[in-house]
């Protein structure tokens, strides 16, 4: 069954109106390959009826599959290295300084986590972090990581923290491999200490922040760069709202805030960029 230019032309509406995803195009054969299998899943003869049928909302399901299916969850463990270098070295320091001084809790946000990877590689960094320079005042309990995406299908791995062997063979050394996880049958089975750490939501970036609270440390990683400029002006200009004083927000490594952004301010640490508000 072959996609419709028209048929094209609403899902593309569609897919910006539920997620902020922009898709060119020539993005045609996309939408028709991640789509196709939900025509028979929802017993539709053409896109077109699949789509209205999405826009009806006949089915709370439809919207999550279709949600699941443009997505990109590409993703992998302490992806870039860069980000994670600052991270440990430069904001977990200042963080363990402030909780001596009295500061309670340090709030992380992994904002489109996909399969968990960035927050788990974030929670062991801590682990490690607190290991040898904790001293003595901060533990786990200081730490809290909010997981979230928009993707269920993605979260659900995340949740579950069980990986198989080719996400597996992604950026993790062999140390963190032993010290971290557990093989059980074909899955390696993230720790335990390191799977309380991080708290798993669904969310869409689209929404509003106003429940969320504030962070120190923002990771908003390999996703604007889906969505068109507008939704990465709003996008950014709420994530600033929430970032606290002092704390810290990092994006992936192709993305720059200078076109959508006059608020954040770009720093480096040893060459590694990330922006402070
Ligand atoms: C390429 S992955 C990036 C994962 C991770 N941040 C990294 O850099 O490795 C992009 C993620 O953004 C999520 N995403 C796309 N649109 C979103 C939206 N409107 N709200 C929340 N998450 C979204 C996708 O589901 C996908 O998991």
């Amino acid at each position: 069954m072959e996609i419709t230019n028209q048929e094209f032309n609403l899902f593309r509406v569609y897919i910006e109106e539920v997620s902020g995803i922009s898709l060119e195009e020539e993005k045609t054969y996309l939408i028709e390959s991640r789509l196709k299998g939900l025509l028979d899943e929802f017993g539709c003869h053409n896109y077109g009826e699949l789509y209205r049928k999405a826009k009806e909302n006949a089915s709370p399901l439809l919207r999550n599959k279709i949600v699941d299916a443009i997505t990109t969850n590409e993703t992998l463990w302490f992806r870039d290295k860069g980000p994670y270098v600052v991270f440990e070295q430069m904001f977990l320091p200042e963080m363990v300084r402030q909780i001596a001084a009295g500061k309670s809790k340090v709030r992380i946000w992994s904002a489109a986590c996909s399969t968990g990877q960035e927050p788990y590689s974030l929670a062991m960094g801590i682990s490690e972090f607190l290991l040898w320079h904790g001293n003595g005042v901060a533990d786990h309990s200081h730490f809290e990581i909010f997981a979230t995406d928009i993707s269920s299908q993605a979260l659900s791995v995340g949740e579950l923290g069980a990986y198989d062997q080719l996400s597996m063979g992604r950026g993790l050394s062999d140390a963190y491999k032993m010290k971290y996880f557990k093989q059980t049958g074909r899955f390696s089975i993230i720790d335990s200490k390191i799977k309380k750490m991080v708290e798993f939501k669904e969310f869409n970036l689209l929404n509003d922040f106003g429940a969320l609270g504030t962070f120190d440390a923002i990771f908003c990683r390999n996703v604007a760069i889906y969505f068109s400029h507008d939704v990465k002006v709003q996008l950014f200009e709420k994530l600033r709202n929430i970032l606290r004083p002092g704390g810290i927000f990092i994006v992936g490594t192709s993305e720059t805030l200078s076109y959508y952004s006059k608020g954040f301010k770009g720093m480096e640490f040893n060459n590694y960029p990330y922006y402070v508000s």
